[in-house]
């Protein structure tokens, strides 16, 4: 078995950082050892790498993805291939991705599609959640299923999007006594679907059909109340939950309020929410707002929600930071919404760009880089039954590791990232910071510029249960 040595860094975690070599045999980190202890060892190395200077922290650990993903009449412009090597070159060594049941069709049938795409097209290791859009008693005792033999932990649910992924209150609350049995764990996309298509309806009926009533359309209000009624049917189901993409201060204190109470609630929000506004980027002139529609929606920068969400994040009323990347082109996809803002397919493609992006946290000194790491890596992996096998690097752990370099620069742009995508949501935003080299499971994947990776190198993540069941 082939061993690397990584000397002379400042080895991060999500409890602290500790100057230390990293020997790594094989797939797995094999010790970590003061300084130089190791040095007699460095000739047995098939490869000695100085990291002087460097951070070396767990490969991040991106928990919603959305590769291949079905939506609005196209499909997300990513593949597993592009989408994994993109991820890696971002210094990110697992994702997982949803895979898909709609109302009426097979739970298993859905997986077995996902598995499909990405059998044998990855670069870095993926698990799979599973979408339940059509909650019945097929569907219930698949999750069992799942749960207990497929490796698949956890069910992203829908309270927006009627007629495509959407549960009514009594299906989800069905779905959640059910988690609640099998120690899985509820997804939870929070936004008042019915009422959204409404003021939808309305709008288009005005002639508003820029981007930008994208978010008008589906306002704070919506989303605080979805937060809300989740958390309740939550308690109620005695269920854990964990709620994705937020982008809105009212939820988000929704979710304190709730974690202040002892409930097992859980937030996530994405660098678009952090970082994009719609002043800024959804009511650019002409068509150009349409690269920035997401749900939920980008926020007005104006009314503080970035803010709130940062401040979150160091709280840890929020616990993690992942991508929802869903990337479209602008050309033949996010075109198939000009004159009609609702017919833009939802999603923004980041999944290359998260680490560097939520670094700025520790730049700006709102971040720890202990805090950097725990939300990029070590609560994914905990709370997605992941670690310690991904999340932290400790003897046994896979060798899944990023070395960072805090006096490089990080410029991103759409001539230079390497997302499938004809546009970036951070063109010209230039970051501190930069990932240096990247190993999966003990092969050097990324070096400076080039991808030395494999495709078919990522495996198949079989999970195990949140260990943040109580
Ligand atoms: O706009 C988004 N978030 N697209 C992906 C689908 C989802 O709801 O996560
Ligand atoms: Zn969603
Ligand atoms: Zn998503």
């Amino acid at each position: 078995m082939a061993r690397i040595l990584i000397t002379g860094g400042e080895v991060l975690s999500a409890t602290g950082s500790q100057a230390a070599d990293v020997l790594v045999d094989g797939d797995e980190i094999a010790a970590l050892v003061t300084p130089g202890h190791f040095a007699s060892m460095a000739a047995t190395c098939e490869r000695v790498i100085d990291a002087k200077g460097k951070y070396v922290l767990p490969g991040g650990v991106d928990v919603h993805t959305h590769m291949e993903l079905p939506f609005g009449g196209t499909a997300a412009s990513d593949t597993f291939e592009t989408g994994t090597i993109a991820a890696a070159f971002g210094g990110t060594t697992s994702i997982i991705d949803f895979a898909v049941q709609r109302t009426g069709e097979d739970v298993h049938d859905g997986l077995a599609a996902w598995h499909q795409k990405a059998d044998g097209n990855c670069a870095i290791d993926y698990g799979f959640h599973q979408i339940i859009g059509g909650v019945d008693d097929a569907a219930l005792k698949a999750m069992a299923d799942l749960t207990k033999n497929e490796g698949v932990t956890s069910f992203k649910l829908f309270m927006a999007y009627p007629g495509v992924f959407y549960s009514d209150d009594g299906q989800i609350l069905r779905a959640m006594q059910t988690a609640s049995e099998l120690g899985a764990t509820i997804m939870m996309h929070a936004e008042n679907g019915p009422a959204i298509d409404v003021l939808v309806a309305q709008a288009l009926a005005r002639g508003e059909t820029d981007p930008r009533y994208h978010s008008l359309t589906r306002p704070v209000e919506m989303e605080e109340e979805a937060t809300h009624r989740a958390i309740m049917l939550a308690k109620v189901a005695r269920a854990p939950l964990y709620i994705v993409h937020m982008s809105a201060r009212e939820a988000v204190e929704a979710v304190a309020r709730a974690r202040d109470m002892g409930a097992n609630v859980f937030g996530e929000t994405c660098p678009q929410y952090l970082y994009l506004s719609l002043e800024e980027h959804l009511s650019k002139a002409g068509f150009a707002g349409a690269a920035y529609v997401c749900s939920t929606p980008l926020r007005s920068r104006e009314e503080g929600h970035q803010d709130a969400l940062w401040r979150a994040l160091r709280t840890n009323d929020l616990s993690i930071v992942s991508t929802d990347h869903c990337p479209f082109c602008m050309k033949d996809q996010k075109e198939l919404g000009i004159g009609n803002f609702s017919k833009i397919p939802n999603g923004i493609g980041s999944v290359e760009h998260r680490l560097d992006l939520l670094y700025q946290g520790v730049v700006t000194g709102q971040l720890s880089l202990a805090r950097w790491v725990e939300l990029a890596s070590t609560t994914p992996a905990r709370m997605f039954g992941l670690y310690p096998r991904k999340g932290v690097l400790a003897p046994g752990s896979d060798a899944d590791i990023v070395v960072y370099d805090p006096k490089g620069v990080t410029d991103i742009s759409v001539k230079t990232h390497h997302m499938n995508m004809d546009h970036s949501a951070y063109e010209g935003i230039h970051v501190d910071g930069r990932v240096e080299m990247v190993l999966s499971r003990g092969r050097v994947v990324i070096e400076g510029n080039a991808f030395t990776g494999a495709v078919g190198h990522g495996r198949f993540l079989r999970r195990g249960l949140s260990q943040y069941l109580l």
